[in-house]
Formats: structure tokens, C-alpha cells, sequence
């Protein structure tokens, strides 16, 4: 896109875009850019200041780790085009064995106008929502099934008063990655978390839902950026993209209210011991080593054809330098997306290929799945993506999950899944092995390793 473009679409961005905006006429196409993609770097307007990760964030939350009905989850809207590519409908994994023990779903608590809620952490989109008492579970046809079918935790007890409505009348329609829908009116609510009170935040109280959900949680938060809100004039079946209507989501309103400077960063455990998100700075004293920190642009590129998505920020996406596994390496350059609301990591079909035939035995893909399977016990090989010149190395016990077991072949499904033509994912396996700091102010995403080999 021409600069003169870029700089005119600028003055109607809102919200979190704002942040960034000013930064624009800077941004550039680069030149060695992956084939194919086209992405721009803008400049941060927040400069970087150390003292940020020097005093931890008064705003912390704790994250748990929840094992689902299904196991792995691409739900983020990241993984939407890539969904029919890698065959990962939700159905192929409702005959994966369930016991798993690892939390394959990563949820926090708030306070929805005072009511305790669980909502799971998304940082691959940016709709927050909760289910009513009243919502109304379908299955994948439409059909009205039992509530518990959606296996929801406790739902909100209340609906939204006509004051605290959206007006004009909107409602969310959002179809994710996996096949959920989740859908119902827009409103506003108070939202209590990490030490600090989001007043008026622009929600939507989930009155219909298609959803494998964990029992636990009985909603979502999505951490991601403006445009790719889900809000549509009315409230009834249009969902036609001329009626979308972009909102400030729940990390952007928090900036604008001034709670805290733009940033969060989060630290999963794979336990479901969970770990923390800290809002506006950084967990208390990890032990990590902060040299040992990788500092990459986030960029913008348009990764799921919608334009909106050519010019303003969307997804966390990044352009990792390559992956090391084994003895091998690649280094190809693709954009990939960093998302908390995804299992696996989703890698170029070749790649992930050659990765999985690095187990021993090696892994083979079993289409039903849309994963690679080796045996329980097989050696996982040594991986690491490399970021800004630092390995991060992906715990071998993360690689292979050894209590998906497919009951015909009695094969564990791995990590490292193939993300067809993309967009591609680092996913909560990764998420588990890092610190992570989705620095929105100035534009970077930083990582702190929490593995080594
Ligand atoms: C909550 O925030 C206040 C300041 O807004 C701070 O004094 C207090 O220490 C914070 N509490 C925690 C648990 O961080
Ligand atoms: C598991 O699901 C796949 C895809 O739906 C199906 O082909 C396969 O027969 C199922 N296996 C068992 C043991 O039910
Ligand atoms: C959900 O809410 C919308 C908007 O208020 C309403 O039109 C629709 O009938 C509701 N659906 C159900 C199943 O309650
Ligand atoms: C949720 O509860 C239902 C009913 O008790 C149970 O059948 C289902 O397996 C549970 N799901 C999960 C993910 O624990
Ligand atoms: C969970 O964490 C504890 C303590 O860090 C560790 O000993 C244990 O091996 C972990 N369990 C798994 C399944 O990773």
C-alpha cells in the first residue's frame, strides 16, 4: 500500500490504533520482506523505558490452566483461514482421550459488574463475553441443545439493563477458528481485574453459543486489537461485514482510562498451577535473566484477507529469524502469530514435516486430526524457534502430549502441527517456555527464555 494511503487511512483509527497511530507516517514496506507478504514496522510512540521491567506491575493476575473437552484448541480467529487447510474442524479431536495433564486452556478471573467470572485468556482476538443464565446452547447444526452440552462454568446472573445497551442496537457474531460461535447482544459492564476497575467496557452477553468449553470458564477475554472486533449494527442475523462496527476491546479501554501504560505480559506455567498476566509491566521478580531478552517488531500484515487488518494492527504477529531442531535448521522467514487462545504451534507444512520426522520414531500426520502422531514414548527432537539471534528452546515434554492418545492407532499427538498456507502460530506450547511482553506502546513484542538446553 502507498504511503500516501496508509497516512489518510490513519485519521479515522481508533482507540488502541491510536497509540500507534501518530508513529504511522513512518511505517515502511520492508524490503526483505518474505515473499508474498507484504508487512509494515511502525514506529512505537511509548520510547522504551528499562524502568518498566525494573518495577513489576501493581496489576497482576493470576492465570489457571483448565484441560478441555477437546483437548488442543485453534480457536483464536487466528486460526480461521488456516482451519479448512488443516482439517482442524472441532470434531476430529472428541475422540482424542480427554485426561490430560496439562492445562491446555489458560483462564483468569474478574469481577463482571462484582459477579466472579472465569473468562479464558485469548490473545489471539479481542471480543470479551460471558455467557447469561439464560443462553441458549446449540450444536453444530443449529440445533437447541442443553445448557451443560457447552459445558460452561457458572454464567453471568444477570443481562444488561436498556440503560447499559449499546446504542444503536449491536450484537457479536463471532465464528472461531475451531468452529464455535458465539453470539448476542452488545453492552456495557464493569470489569474488576488485576487491582483496577475498566468502567463501561463494551461487552457481550453470549445469549447463543456453539462451544466445547471446560466446565470452568463461562467466557472469554480477547486481548488482541481493535480491528479485529466483532461488534454488527442490529440485532439480528447480519452479520454482513458493511454493518461491523469497531469497538475499544478490554486492553485498549484499559490504556485509555489510564490504569496502566501500554503493555501486558504473561507468564504460563504448564502446570495447572497457571502463572500470571501483569498488566502495564512485569510479573514480580521471575528470575529470569532480562539480558537474555528478545526484542521483535510487531509488525502488521494482512493475514486473514481482511483489509482492515493491511493497516492496522490485529493479531501479535512477529517474523521470527528461524527455528533450530536436532541437528537442522531453517531459516525461512514467515510471519507468525502469537496467541494464547491456540494449543499448538502451527509452522510451514515443510517444516513441519521435517520437525516431525525428527522424533524417533518419527511422527506421522494423521489427516483426521490435522496433527503429526509418533509413538508415546518416541525422543522428542530438541527445538527451539529463534528469536532476534536468542534459541527458545520448546520443553521435549511439551512436544509430545502423551495422554492424547488416538485409540485406533494408540499413537500421542506432538506439538508441532502443520498451519497449511497460514497464518501461522506460536501457541500456548511456546507461550509455556517464555516470558512474554506484548509491548503495545512501543510496538515490540519482547521475549525472556525460561527453558535452556
Ligand atoms: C493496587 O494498586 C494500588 C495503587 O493503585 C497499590 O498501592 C497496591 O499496592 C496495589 N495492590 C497490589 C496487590 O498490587
Ligand atoms: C475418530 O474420529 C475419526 C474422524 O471423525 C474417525 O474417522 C475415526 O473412526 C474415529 N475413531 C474412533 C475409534 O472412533
Ligand atoms: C439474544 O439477544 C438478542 C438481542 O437482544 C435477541 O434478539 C435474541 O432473541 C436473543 N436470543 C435468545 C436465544 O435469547
Ligand atoms: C463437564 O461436565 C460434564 C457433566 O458433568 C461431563 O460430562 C464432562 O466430561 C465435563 N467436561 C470436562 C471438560 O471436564
Ligand atoms: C509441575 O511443577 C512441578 C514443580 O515445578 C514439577 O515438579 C512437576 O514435574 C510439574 N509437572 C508437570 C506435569 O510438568
Amino acid at each position: 500500500m502507498p504511503f500516501g494511503a496508509l497516512t489518510f487511512v490513519l485519521h479515522g483509527v481508533i482507540a488502541m490504533a491510536s497509540l500507534v497511530a501518530a508513529a504511522f507516517p513512518h511505517a515502511k514496506v520492508l524490503e526483505n520482506a518474505p515473499p508474498g507478504i507484504n508487512y509494515k514496522i511502525p514506529k512505537g510512540t511509548h520510547p522504551w523505558t528499562s524502568t518498566k521491567f525494573t518495577r513489576p506491575s501493581q496489576n497482576i493476575q493470576k492465570i489457571h490452566g483448565f484441560t478441555g473437552t477437546k483437548n488442543t484448541n485453534a480457536r483464536s480467529v487466528a486460526a480461521v483461514l488456516g482451519a479448512h487447510q488443516r482439517q482442524v474442524g472441532g470434531f476430529g479431536y472428541e475422540n482424542v482421550t480427554a485426561a490430560n495433564a496439562f492445562g491446555t486452556q489458560y483462564g483468569t478471573e474478574v469481577l463482571w459488574n462484582g459477579f466472579r467470572t472465569l473468562l479464558l485468556l485469548d490473545t489471539g482476538s479481542s471480543d470479551t463475553w460471558a455467557v447469561p443464565q439464560s443462553f441458549v446452547c446449540i450444536d453444530y447444526s443449529g440445533q437447541i441443545v442443553p445448557q451443560v452440552a457447552c459445558q460452561f462454568g457458572d454464567p453471568y446472573p444477570g443481562d444488561f439493563s436498556t440503560t447499559d445497551l449499546v446504542t444503536p442496537d449491536q450484537h457479536m457474531y463471532i465464528q472461531y477458528g475451531d468452529g464455535e460461535v458465539v453470539t448476542g447482544p452488545m453492552g456495557f459492564s464493569d470489569i474488576t481485574l488485576g487491582n483496577m476497575t475498566i468502567k463501561k467496557q463494551e461487552t457481550c452477553l453470549a445469549n447463543t453459543t456453539y462451544w466445547f468449553g471446560n466446565n470452568q470458564t463461562s467466557g472469554l477475554m480477547g486481548l488482541a486489537f481493535p480491528s479485529l472486533t466483532n461488534a454488527y449494527l442490529g440485532l439480528g442475523e447480519d452479520h454482513d461485514p458493511t454493518n461491523q462496527v469497531q469497538y475499544s476491546p478490554l486492553f485498549t479501554s484499559m490504556v485509555n482510562q489510564g490504569k496502566v501504560p501500554p503493555l501486558f505480559s504473561i507468564a504460563i506455567d504448564r502446570n495447572s498451577s497457571g502463572g500470571m498476566i501483569a498488566w502495564g509491566g512485569m510479573p514480580p521478580t521471575t528470575g529470569l535473566d532480562m539480558s537474555q531478552m528478545a526484542t521483535m517488531d510487531m509488525i502488521i500484515t494482512n493475514l486473514i484477507d481482511q483489509p482492515i487488518t493491511a493497516y492496522q494492527y490485529s493479531f501479535y504477529t512477529i517474523i521470527p529469524d528461524g527455528w533450530h531442531y536436532g541437528q537442522k535448521s531453517a531459516y525461512e522467514k514467515y510471519p507468525y502469530i502469537v496467541d494464547s487462545g491456540t494449543t499448538l504451534c502451527y509452522l510451514p507444512p515443510d517444516l513441519a514435516d521435517a520437525i516431525s520426522a525428527a522424533f524417533q520414531p518419527q511422527a506421522i500426520y494423521l489427516w483426521m486430526y490435522g496433527g503429526y502422531f509418533t509413538s508415546c514414548d518416541a525422543i522428542a527432537p530438541i527445538v527451539a524457534v529463534v528469536l532476534n539471534g536468542i534459541r527458545f528452546f520448546i520443553n521435549t515434554v511439551d512436544l509430545i502430549y502423551r495422554d492424547m492418545v488416538d485409540p485406533l492407532t494408540g499413537l500421542c499427538m506432538t506439538a508441532i502441527a502443520s498451519g497449511g498456507t497460514g497464518p501461522y502460530i506460536l501457541g500456548d506450547v511456546f507461550m509455556q517456555n517464555a516470558l512474554v511482553v506484548f509491548d503495545v506502546g512501543e510496538a515490540k513484542m519482547r521475549f525472556v527464555p525460561r527453558e535452556f538446553y
